[in-house]
């Protein structure tokens, strides 16, 4: 009998694009309440960069002994469903896998998950676009949790990086819960700060109530918020510390099944955006990581396996 095998992209030696490998690796099963998913598109994001640069091998955070799997978001369809499952083959879905010890991620032909982490893909929206919602779109919604309903004597929120994938759905989503959102972004990113409905500026001046930090400035960042206020960084263990009164939290995504569902919801309606730089097969994984490491790409690489 021949073992049935699929296509995976990982890193064995860490050391930026050229290292990573595709390599064949034997199907599983899905267990009670996990599903097979046959991916369609799987986004490069930063952290991927960071992984595939052995950022996290080096910190202790990745200790695979054999490969680490790369990709954290994804869309495809149901091609197997565990015991107590509810979703049909052929189902349209997509869905997130967190942390980063893990030998599989979502560059890959197919995933076992659990069936809680996933969401139905409405009809009309594609699944290359869909790809580009699990990870930013959830980190978006947990930093609004993170940042909480704005006091009653402030309310003005200033989110770094706003044309960036994270960025950019927290100044979507944080209008919604009162917030008054203003986007730093680079000059030429104005039409699209301004186009989901924040203001914009390339040069924040220090007194905001709170500062949602996507562009990564930490310290910079922290200098922006008034006394009291709030930071919520993005890269937990690296956050500025504490002054001056400021509550600095940092996001950990985790993947949320019926929170997707709503932020698919959205982005099928449009009330969310959904930017795809270039759809490009699974073999051309190095020459993504590539072109998104020189910086300035709006929109995320798709892979397709
Ligand atoms: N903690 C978590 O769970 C979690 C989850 C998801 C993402 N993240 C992290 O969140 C960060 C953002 O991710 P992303 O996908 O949104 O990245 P992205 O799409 O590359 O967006 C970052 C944006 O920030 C902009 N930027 C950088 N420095 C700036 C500055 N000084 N002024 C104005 N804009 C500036 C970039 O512009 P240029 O391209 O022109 O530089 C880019 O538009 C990454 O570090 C990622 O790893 C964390």
């Amino acid at each position: 009998m021949s073992m049935r095998t699929f296509r995976t992209a990982v890193v064995r030696s860490p050391g930026g694009p050229d290292s990573i490998e595709i390599i064949a690796v034997p199907v599983a099963d899905p267990g009670p309440g996990e599903v097979r998913v046959a991916i369609a598109a799987a986004p490069v994001n930063p952290v991927d960069l960071a992984v595939a640069d052995g950022l996290f091998h080096a910190t202790n955070l990745i200790d695979q002994p054999e490969h680490t799997g790369l990709g954290w978001g994804f869309a495809g369809t149901v091609a197997a469903g565990g015991t107590g499952v509810d979703l049909a083959v052929g189902a349209r879905v997509a869905g997130l896998v967190d942390g980063f010890d893990r030998d599989f991620g979502t560059y890959a032909e197919q995933l076992v998950v659990p069936a809680a982490d996933l969401a139905v893909v409405p009809d009309g929206l594609d699944l290359v676009s869909a790809s580009t919602v699990p990870l930013n779109g959830l980190v978006a919604a947990q930093i609004i949790d993170l940042l909480g309903d704005p006091p009653a004597h402030g309310n003005r929120v200033l989110v770094t990086g706003a044309a960036g994938a994270v960025g950019g759905y927290v100044a979507s989503l944080a209008h919604d819960h009162g917030w008054e959102v203003t986007g730093l972004a680079r000059a030429e990113d104005e039409e699209f700060v301004r186009g989901i409905g924040a203001g914009f500026t390339t040069h924040a001046e220090p007194g905001w109530d709170a500062v949602a930090d996507a562009a990564v400035l930490h310290e910079q960042g922290l200098a922006l918020v008034r006394d009291g206020g709030v930071f919520v960084g993005v890269q937990p263990g690296a956050e500025p510390a504490a002054e001056r009164g400021i509550t600095v939290v940092a996001v950990v995504v985790h993947p949320d099944g019926p929170r997707l569902s709503d932020l698919l919801t959205r982005t099928a309606s449009g009330r969310l955006p959904a930017r795809v730089h270039a759809v490009v097969p699974l073999d051309q994984v190095a020459e993504a990581h590539r072109a998104v490491a020189k910086g300035g790409v709006r929109g995320r690489y798709i892979l397709k396996p």
